[in-house]
């Protein structure tokens, strides 16, 4: 579980965090929604470590992220996977390089290491077979292309798969997904929040989807927060979402039903 208790985060005169309080509960999918620049990202980025809140206390499993010393700060961070905004991909190297570049940071160099992890999280993406099927003829052949393939080869939503197979190195236990959604075409945007879902339930994995699109948030969410003005304004389900009376809440979502892009 991740608990958040009054993040207060200001930029020079501007407060983005006003005393944020917020728990997001394991094995299910959080959602975080709000406007553009509401401080969706800023709040991702403190619960992996990226940015350190002026005031309040930052809990993953029951510990204090702030006292925690270098190495279970690293440990800390192996049980989670980000999907940073945007596909985020290095467009030099390739799927594969992508993909097991964490690894390969951490000194791991054995290939056979190295391509088991990288056959499991592009297939769990569904961006190759069954993992069952790794060793036959047409899983490997299909690896052997995909592997060597850079991301200009790729569409938007395969693109975004790499990046989620990329997070999933590791088996984290956490993973965090920020506008995961944004600049996909609609019927994209279905095929990745199917993803999404498949993976909390196959993985059993803690989602923490940040998103300003209502449609995402209705099919994937068990648990909505809506940011706005540097504080959480509702907490509750996709249906308590839809049935609120608040009227920030309401001018959020109805906003987006007439405009859903902007
Ligand atoms: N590193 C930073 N330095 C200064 N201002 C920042 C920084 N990161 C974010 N901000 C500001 O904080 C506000 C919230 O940003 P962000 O969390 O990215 O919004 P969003 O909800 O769209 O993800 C914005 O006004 C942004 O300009
Ligand atoms: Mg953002």
């Amino acid at each position: 579980m991740i608990e958040l208790v009054n993040l207060h985060k200001s930029f020079g005169p501007k407060q983005v965090l006003k005393g944020v309080s917020l728990i997001i509960p394991n094995g299910q999918t959080t959602c975080i929604i709000g406007k553009s620049g509401s401080g969706k990202s800023v709040l991702l980025k403190h619960i992996v470590g990226l940015l350190e809140p002026d005031e309040g206390k930052i809990f993953v499993d029951k510990k204090n992220v702030a006292e925690l010393n270098r190495d279970d700060l690293f440990s800390m961070r192996q049980k989670m996977g980000y999907v940073f905004q945007g596909a985020a991909l290095f467009d030099s190297l390739t799927v594969w390089e992508n993909v097991i570049i964490s690894l390969f940071e951490h000194g791991i160099k054995d290939d056979a290491i190295l391509d088991g992890e990288a056959r499991r999280v592009l297939s769990a993406v569904g961006l190759l077979p069954d993992i069952s099927e790794s060793g036959s003829a047409s899983f490997e052949k299909e690896y052997n292309i995909l592997r060597d393939k850079k991301p200009s080869d790729l569409s938007g939503g395969m693109r975004k798969r790499v990046g989620v197979a990329r997070a999933l190195v590791g088996s984290p236990e956490y993973i965090f997904y920020d506008e995961p959604t944004t600049g996909l075409d609609p019927v994209t945007s279905e095929q990745i929040d199917m993803l999404i879902k498949d993976l909390q339930q196959k993985l059993n994995v803690t989602s923490l989807v940040i998103t300003h699109d209502m449609f995402s948030v209705f099919h994937i969410a068990h648990h909505v927060a809506f940011l706005h003005e540097g504080l959480v304004q509702f907490e509750g389900t996709a249906q308590e979402l839809q049935e609120t009376k608040s009227p920030v809440v309401r001018e959020f979502i109805e906003r987006f039903i007439l405009k859903p892009h902007d």
